[in-house]
């Protein structure tokens, strides 16, 4: 099936099964689409305004939704916070996560931690486009210097470590996690900015789940993301994840979300963290994209299937 009928399944599942939280739809895709084409189509997803904003490109989910979305470690994470320590939201569109963070309301409805968080931690947002809205600007002068940032125009992988520093809670919510096209770049970016014994917490939709006992969500079509090993068989996200070193992955299905999804968490335990390479094979442009990786090095044999050597 070609990548052009895939997309016309998808689009048309989606009109019936779409939630307002979630997308699955696809952008214009050519028949036998060029890498850097798709690219740029992203591009101007990335950068559409008013009514060209594609209808599946979600970019002001509320803190409400992360938190029912995420792992259920994420709310206690993100509330025990105290105000010299530091979240940073990847993929943050309008940043209403964060401003939701710094409401009252947010304080009566978690009163656990309240005192030690006293002001707050310090929260980054980082977009590919400027999706400031009046209320940023406005709550981010009022809140003082540097309590609020957001950061544009360019992808994680071309932030430094000096630049950006580490935090102890990073979230990413459909953003570069779901739309990168180096999957392995972007994790061990992600990773370098998270503090030892900080969480990343995270999401993928549409993908084989850990027990593998799903199909794609659209029939006919691939999944959303999918990883190859160098000799061609599946890698689950969640063994792929689980293969980087220095880190505790949890993985949740959630197979009654329309599309279903995975989620996330990964915790940084020591410090020499390795990420095996991926080669990005495949790209549709999308909401999000439609993505094929294939693990870059041969996967180490296991002893028994090694010929023994003295
Ligand atoms: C669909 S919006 C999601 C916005 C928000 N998380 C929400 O749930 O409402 C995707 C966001 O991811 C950002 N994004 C995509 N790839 C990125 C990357 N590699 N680095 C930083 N941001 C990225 C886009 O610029 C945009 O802000």
């Amino acid at each position: 099936m070609t990548a052009l009928k895939n997309t016309a399944i998808r689009l048309a599942a989606l009109l019936i099964l779409q939630t307002p939280w979630l997308e699955t739809s696809h952008s214009q895709v050519p028949a036998n689409p060029a890498f850097s084409e798709e690219i740029s189509k992203q591009e101007s997803i990335y950068q559409s305004k008013g009514e060209q904003v594609p209808e599946g490109y979600s970019i002001d989910r509320s803190l409400a939704d992360y938190t029912h979305a995420l792992p259920s470690e994420f709310d206690s994470a993100l509330a025990k916070l105290g105000p010299q320590e530091r979240w940073l939201d990847i993929g943050a569109g309008t940043g209403q996560a964060i401003l939701d963070y710094y409401t009252p309301d947010y304080d009566l409805t978690h009163r656990e931690g309240w005192e030690r968080r006293g002001r707050k931690a310090q929260a980054v947002a980082i977009s590919i486009e400027d999706r400031r809205t009046p209320r940023w600007l406005q709550d981010a002068a009022s809140l003082g210097a540097g309590k609020i940032e957001y950061l544009f125009n360019r992808r994680l992988r071309e932030y430094s470590l000096d630049e950006l520093g580490q935090f102890q809670v990073i979230t990413d919510v459909i953003g570069g996690f779901s739309y990168t096209d180096d999957l392995s770049q972007f994790v061990e970016k992600v990773l370098g900015f998270l503090d030892l014994y900080g969480s990343f917490f995270t999401l993928l939709q549409d993908v084989r789940s850990e027990d593998g006992t799903n199909r794609p969500h659209y029939a006919g079509a691939p999944f959303l993301t999918e990883i190859a090993n160098a000799e061609g068989s599946e890698v689950r996200v969640c063994a792929w994840l689980k293969s980087i070193t220095c880190v505790q992955v949890s993985c949740e299905f959630k197979a009654s979300w329309k599309p279903p999804i995975e989620i996330f968490r990964i915790r940084k335990v020591c410090n020499d963290v390795a990420v095996p390479a991926l080669v990005p094979l495949h790209y549709v442009a999308g909401t999000p994209p439609e993505r094929r990786f294939q693990l870059r090095n041969p996967t180490p044999a296991s002893p028994g299937r090694t010929s023994a050597t003295p």
